[in-house]
């Protein structure tokens, strides 16, 4: 029977936060730590057998301890370590999936940014109707500024028309296993140089829907970024 796995994306340390006393994922917005807000838009949906929350090693037990506080009794999430890079991140999700509920070619994950505490319910209900239909999908916006190319960073190379540039955003859901499998026949540099992991599909042909995301879907990156995040928070 198919599975759908919610995987948050803590692996990170937040190096462009600059000096936080803790990686970005923990400062509290609104009261509370940035990852809470983003773990209770996935313990409302319904659609999610199981809740993985992959975080640094030397954080999973600090996570452990503020979701218990904050969301007691939540017994679909699992705390378990992340990876080297942000897809290593996904590997170890895809195989602690394996280790425990086994990996059926139907097994969906819907990967999401922690620190991209305003996904909604809807983009959640879209990637798994849309990763259950097309096999991946990717959440993006069109894209409000024009992308100006310079492959040497230094002048123009090209400036692709606009309406077909978009931003992308998470979730990025897939079949599990066909992610494995195509991230396992990379080679090793190949792999360095995928940060995005819609991209492992892209670059072999496969279909990768686009699910509408929102402007307000924002990811905390920099500390101005924690500063709009508490704008939000005050609008709602
Ligand atoms: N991430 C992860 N495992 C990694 C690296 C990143 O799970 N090895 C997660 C981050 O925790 C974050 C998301 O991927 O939720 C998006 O990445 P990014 O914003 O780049 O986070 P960091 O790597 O923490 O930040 P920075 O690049 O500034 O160091």
């Amino acid at each position: 029977m198919e599975k759908v796995f919610g995987v948050i994306l803590a692996g990170g340390i937040g190096t462009r936060m600059g000096n936080a006393e803790k990686p970005k994922q923990f400062l509290e917005i609104g009261g509370k730590p940035v990852i809470i807000h983003t773990v209770e838009k996935f313990v409302v949906h319904p659609g999610f057998d199981r809740i993985l929350i992959l975080s640094p090693k030397a954080w999973v037990g600090y996570t452990e301890d503020i979701l218990s506080r904050y969301i007691p009794g939540a017994d679909k999430i699992t705390v378990i370590e992340g990876g080297s890079t942000r897809n290593e991140t996904i590997m170890n999700a895809i195989r602690y999936i394996e280790s425990t509920a086994g990996l059926d070619e139907d097994t969906i994950i819907v990967t999401h940014d922690s620190v991209r505490p305003f996904v909604t319910y809807r983009i959640l209900d879209e990637n798994i109707r849309f990763a259950r239909e097309f096999g991946a999908c990717d959440t993006v916006i069109p894209a409000s500024d024009t992308i100006v190319q310079a492959l040497d960073n230094e002048k123009i190379t090209d400036i692709p028309d606009r309406r077909f540039m978009y931003q992308g955003q998470t979730p990025q859901s897939f079949h599990a296993s066909r992610l494995k499998q195509l991230y396992e026949s990379l080679t090793d540099q190949e792999r360095d140089t995928l940060t995005d992991a819609c991209k492992i599909l892209v670059l072999k042909g496969e279909h990768v829907h686009l699910v509408q995301g929102e402007v307000s879907n924002i990811k905390i990156t920099y500390p101005y970024d924690i500063t709009v995040a508490q704008a939000l928070l005050g609008k709602r």
